[in-house]
C-alpha cells in the first residue's frame, strides 16, 4: 500500500510517498480502508523534531504520522465483536492514518453516523474529543454558565462553541474578524477580536475558560474567572506561578491532555448524528497535497478542520 512516510523528522520536504506493507490487525484490532484522516497542529509538531517524533510514534523508521481517521472496516483481528467487513467507522487511533490502510483498535472505533461523510468524519476525533473533555469532564458544564472560548475558529474552538451552546452556556469566543461570522453561525453570544479588544475589558465573571493558546493569553484568562471558575488549558507546560496564581485565586486549573475514549466519541457521533455538532471542513487536500497541508496547519490561520481525502 501507499503511505505518506517519514525517514526522519524535519520540514515538509521530509513527508515523502512510500510504498509499505500493509498492516496486519491484531487482536482487538480493525484494519481500516482510510477514506480520508484530520490534520492537526501535533501532526507539524511531530513532523519537526526527532525526539517528539520517538516519543509519539517510537524508534521504527519510516514512522507514519495521522492520528485522526475516518473509513472503511477491511479487516477484522481475532478477540473483535461488533464490527463487520465495510462498515463505515472513525476513530482517534494511535498513529499511522497517513496511509491506504491503518489498524485501530476496535475499542476505541465508532461507527460514522450515515448521514456524515467520511470527509467531516476524519475532523472531528482529536479535536472533539479535547473539546468535550474540557468542558464536560473537566468543565462540568451547566446550562447557563458563562464561557469563553479561547481561538473560537480553530479546529478545538469550533467544535467548542457547538459544544457549550448545546449545553445552555452564554459563549464568548475570540477570532480575528475574518472569522466572526463563522463562530456566529457556531452559535457564539460574543464575539471578541482579539486585533482590536483586550478580551479582559469586555467579558467578566466568567465560569469556565478554554484555552487553546497558552503563554500570556492564557495567564490574562484568570482575570476573568469568578472565584470557584475553571481555567481548563490544553497547552503544556504549566509554569509552577500560574498554578500558584490560579490557587490564590480559588480557580480551578487543568491542563488536558486529549485521551481516546470510546464513550466520548460515541457521544459526540450521537450528537453528529442529530445535527447538533457539525465538523466544518474548511479545505480538503488530496493524497499528494500533504506538504500544503501541513503548511496550512502550521500557518495556525485554518478555519474548522482541514482534512486529507485518500480516493
Ligand atoms: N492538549 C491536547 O490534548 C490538545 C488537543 C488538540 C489541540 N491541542 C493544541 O491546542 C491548540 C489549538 O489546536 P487547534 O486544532 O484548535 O488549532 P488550529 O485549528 O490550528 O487553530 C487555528 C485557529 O486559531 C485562531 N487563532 C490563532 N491565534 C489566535 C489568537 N491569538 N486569538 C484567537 N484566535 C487565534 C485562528 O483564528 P484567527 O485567524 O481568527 O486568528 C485559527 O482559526 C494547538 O496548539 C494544539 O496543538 C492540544
Amino acid at each position: 500500500m501507499q503511505a505518506i512516510v517519514l525517514n526522519q523528522a524535519g520540514g515538509v520536504d521530509q513527508l515523502t510517498y512510500q510504498a509499505v506493507e500493509m498492516p496486519v490487525p491484531e487482536a482487538g484490532e480493525l484494519l481500516v480502508k482510510v477514506k480520508a484522516f484530520g490534520i492537526n497542529p501535533m501532526d507539524f509538531v511531530v513532523r519537526s523534531d526527532e525526539q517528539t517524533l520517538t516519543a509519539f510514534l517510537g524508534t521504527q523508521r519510516p514512522a507514519i504520522l495521522g492520528w485522526d481517521v475516518a473509513g472503511e472496516v477491511a479487516g477484522i483481528g481475532p478477540e473483535v465483536s461488533g464490527f463487520e467487513l465495510g462498515d463505515a467507522v472513525f476513530a482517534l487511533s494511535n498513529g499511522r492514518a497517513y496511509a491506504e490502510y491503518v489498524t485501530v483498535s476496535a475499542a476505541v472505533s465508532v461507527y460514522k453516523p450515515a448521514s456524515v461523510s467520511y470527509t467531516e468524519a476524519a475532523g472531528v476525533p482529536v479535536a472533539a474529543i479535547t473539546a468535550w473533555q474540557a468542558l464536560v469532564k473537566i468543565g462540568h458544564i451547566k446550562p447557563g454558565d458563562r464561557v469563553l472560548i479561547q481561538a473560537g475558529a480553530g479546529g478545538v474552538g469550533h467544535f467548542a462553541i457547538q459544544l457549550a451552546k448545546h449545553f445552555g452556556a452564554y459563549v464568548a469566543t475570540t477570532a480575528s474578524a475574518k472569522n466572526h461570522d463563522f463562530v456566529r453561525s457556531l452559535g457564539a453570544d460574543q464575539v471578541i477580536d482579539y486585533t482590536q479588544d483586550v478580551f479582559e475589558q469586555v467579558l467578566q465573571e466568567v465560569d469556565l475558560v478554554l484555552d487553546t493558546l497558552g503563554g500570556e493569553i492564557r495567564e490574562r484568562s484568570l482575570a476573568i474567572l469568578k472565584p470557584g471558575g475553571t481555567l481548563v488549558t490544553i497547552i503544556p507546560p504549566l509554569s509552577e506561578e500560574l498554578v500558584d496564581k490560579a490557587q490564590q485565586q480559588g480557580i480551578q486549573l487543568t491542563l488536558l491532555i486529549g485521551q481516546s475514549s470510546t464513550e466520548d466519541m460515541q457521544s459526540l457521533a450521537n450528537l453528529l448524528a442529530t445535527g447538533a455538532l457539525k465538523a466544518h471542513v474548511s479545505t480538503v487536500y488530496s493524497f499528494d497535497q500533504i506538504a500544503q497541508a501541513h503548511q496550512a496547519i502550521e500557518s495556525k490561520r485554518t478555519v474548522g478542520k482541514i482534512v486529507v481525502e485518500i480516493p
